[in-house]
């Protein structure tokens, strides 16, 4: 298991290329399973859960090339409609190939995802949206079976609470079921607007993506196609929080409009950073000056509202300012588990149920502290950065799920960091 090591104290002064969403890729990639034509997606992130889901369609028989950032993968008719746990448990996302494959073939069976680091993660909504599409569900040692009889009947649908993944799953299944589908209460991150357009380049009749209300006709067939993901929004923020933690000045390359925006409108209360769109939202140039009087109260809200994704990268990058925050974590149960190894690091931090209060800018020390799931581990590293001394992080597979070549974008930007590979 690699380390990573870190001399922190420094300023970061470069320019980064941002990679392709991994939460886009993921869903895109599940979706191929809806034709058996031949799809290729571009700016797909080096990553392990990208890996991971290529391990898991290729034993659905999906053929799949990869070569740098671009895939290519045409579906055959699988031998086994059942998603192993030893595969789904490594990754939550895999849950995504449901819909596909019950929506094409009739039937499937995944194991349960399981919980994790962050929370329990249920799929009740996810299996509820399909049941009233038709599916009968039976759970057996640990797996989840969906039949129907015939084709797959479009349906009107509410999500109790929204739902990314559920909003996917149900959306992917409706473009080739029988008849109209309407989900509201729909979630409408950029990921899902994202997964809508490359359906709809497959053939697919959508509207009202990126909205509460998603509306789909559905299709007899969907064809190929080729599409590019979009820019990471949270690899785009976590480089923000960077800067915002260490000061200094950092361009990122290959963002959109929206990402800018977003950004803008998220960190409003971060007073010293500067967000400076550039090239018609190609490139964002993000400059810190030094007045750390900051105290904001923030709370992690579904899209477009703070994303819990940043949550912990907050956390770590107001460890030095001079006021007192508090961030309120709304959307998973226990996104915490960076909280005690900061505090080793000499941070001054309370937790109280949902809210952790920041309240001191006591110097933070390096340490020999633990990744434990993706979004702590970028936190461990922005403390990292911004401690005097040295800093060892433990278990860098949990960055490496979701972070393509980290180390070597911050080392761009001046930062002392290196990966030991043991
Ligand atoms: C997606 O997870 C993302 N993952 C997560 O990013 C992200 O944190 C999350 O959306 C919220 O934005 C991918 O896109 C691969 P949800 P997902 O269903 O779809 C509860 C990262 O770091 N819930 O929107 O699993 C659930 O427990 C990852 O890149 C149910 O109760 O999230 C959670 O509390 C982490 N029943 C809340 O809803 C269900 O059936 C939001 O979950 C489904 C979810």
């Amino acid at each position: 298991m690699d380390k990573i090591e870190i001399i922190g104290g420094k300023p970061l002064n470069g320019t980064v290329k941002i990679s392709g969403a991994k939460n886009s890729a993921l869903p895109i990639m599940a979706a191929s399973l809806l034709t058996n034509k031949k799809i290729s997606i571009s700016n797909v992130p080096d990553l392990l859960d990208i890996n991971s889901m290529i391990q898991l369609l290729r034993s659905l028989n999906v053929e799949i090339k990869k070569s740098a950032n671009k895939i290519d993968l045409q579906s055959s008719i699988p031998k086994s409609l059942s998603a192993s746990y030893d595969l789904v448990r490594k990754m939550r996302a895999s849950f995504l190939i449901l819909g596909p494959l019950i929506a094409r073939y009739g039937e499937a069976s995944v194991s349960l995802p399981g919980g994790c680091a962050i929370g329990t993660r249920p799929v009740n909504l996810h299996l509820s949206g399909l049941e009233k599409m038709g599916v009968s569900f039976s759970i057996n040692s640990g797996y989840v079976t969906g039949k129907i009889k015939g084709k797959l009947k479009g349906a009107a649908i509410t999500l109790k609470n929204i739902s990314v993944g559920a909003t996917e799953n149900i959306l992917m299944a409706a473009t080739i079921a029988d008849g109209k589908t309407v989900i509201n209460n729909a979630a409408k991150e950029p990921e899902i607007i994202d997964l809508s357009k490359f359906l709809i380049k497959m053939g697919a009749n959508i509207r009202g993506y990126g909205t509460k209300r998603i509306t789909i006709i559905g299709r007899k067939k969907l064809s190929g196609c080729s599409y590019k993901i979009m820019p990471d929004r949270i690899e785009s923020g976590t480089f923000a929080l960077c800067v915002f933690g260490c000061s200094g000045a950092v361009k990122l390359l290959n963002v959109n409009k929206e990402i800018c925006s977003h950004l803008k409108k998220i960190f409003k209360q971060l007073k010293s950073l500067k967000l400076i769109v550039m090239n018609n939202g190609k490139s964002l140039l993000i400059k810190k000056n030094n007045n750390n009087n900051i105290s904001i109260k923030i709370k992690t809200e579904e899209y477009p509202g703070f994303p819990t994704d940043l949550q912990a990268q907050l956390t770590s990058s107001l460890l030095k300012t001079k006021g007192k925050s508090e961030i309120i974590e709304n959307i998973f149960e226990n996104r915490f588990m960076h909280i005690s190894e900061l505090i080793r690091m000499g941070a001054c931090l309370k937790l109280k149920g949902s809210k952790v209060i920041i309240n001191c800018s006591k110097t933070l020390k390096g340490a020999e502290v633990m990744a434990t799931d993706l979004r702590a581990s970028s936190s461990l590293i922005i403390a990292g950065l911004m401690a005097n001394g040295k800093t060892t992080i433990n278990r860098v597979y949990h960055l490496d799920r979701g972070y393509e070549n980290i180390e070597k974008k911050l080392q761009l930007c001046g930062a002392k960091i290196e990966r030991i590979k043991l």
